[in-house]
């Protein structure tokens, strides 16, 4: 049987005036911001309509993971929640560009990087389930695209002092000395 259609697993965000996102802040934690917007829209699938009001369209589709064992496969399952619990009113859209050096490096090394050195997924399900999270690849889609991946998380705002320890903590590992593009957006459901 086939697998889930690219257009099951495409996801589009929208920057612009509509949306039922308000965007608290757009900070450039590394590289080029996106322009400014007020309101966040994100479309499962390709938008029906190209909406010419959105100031900035970004696009990923959820893939198959690359890097988990199974234990820690086990583990996320056990914890994780997925997006758009009614107490999830916060969220935060971070897209991400990684640098040739990253993209050069194989499999194991990259694993290596992600895990054995910065602790990426051990890190993350501390976070769990408080934070819900979905990973969109961008490499893989047939137009160009400016980042390499999408992240969008949502948690209730009893959590978003733990979401700043969390990317903090993130921020200052190894595995983002390979980031060369980052754009912090932060959102609340009004
Ligand atoms: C990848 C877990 C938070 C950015 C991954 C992967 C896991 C994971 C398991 C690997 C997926 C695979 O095997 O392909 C978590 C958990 C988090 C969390 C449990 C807790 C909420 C974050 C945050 C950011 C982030 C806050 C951004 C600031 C990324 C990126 C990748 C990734 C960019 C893709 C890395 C690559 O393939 O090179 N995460 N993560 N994660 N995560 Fe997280």
């Amino acid at each position: 049987a086939p697998g889930p259609s690219t257009n099951d697993r495409l996801h589009t965000f929208m920057g612009g005036e509509s949306g039922p996102w308000k965007i608290l802040s757009c900070n450039p934690v590394k590289g080029e911001s996106l322009p400014a917007a007020g309101r966040l829209s994100v479309v499962q699938g390709a938008p029906p309509i190209l909406s010419s009001e959105s100031t900035w369209t970004l696009r990923g589709a959820t893939s198959n993971e690359r890097y988990v064992t199974r234990e820690e496969k086990n583990q996320l399952v056990a914890r994780q929640v997925a997006l758009g619990r009614p107490e999830a009113k916060y969220a935060a859209l971070i897209p991400i560009r990684k640098s040739a050096a990253w993209w050069a490096m194989t499999q194991d090394e990259r694993r290596a990087v992600l895990e054995d050195r910065s602790h990426h997924i051990h890190t993350g399900l501390k976070y769990l389930p408080g934070v819900a999270r979905r990973l969109h690849h961008c490499r893989d889609l047939a137009e160009q695209e400016p980042f390499d991946f999408l992240t969008f998380f949502d948690y209730p705002e009893t959590e978003v002092t733990a979401f700043e320890d969390l990317v903090a903590t993130l921020r200052a590992t190894e595995e983002w000395k390979y980031v060369d593009r980052e754009v912090d957006v932060r959102l609340v459901w009004d």
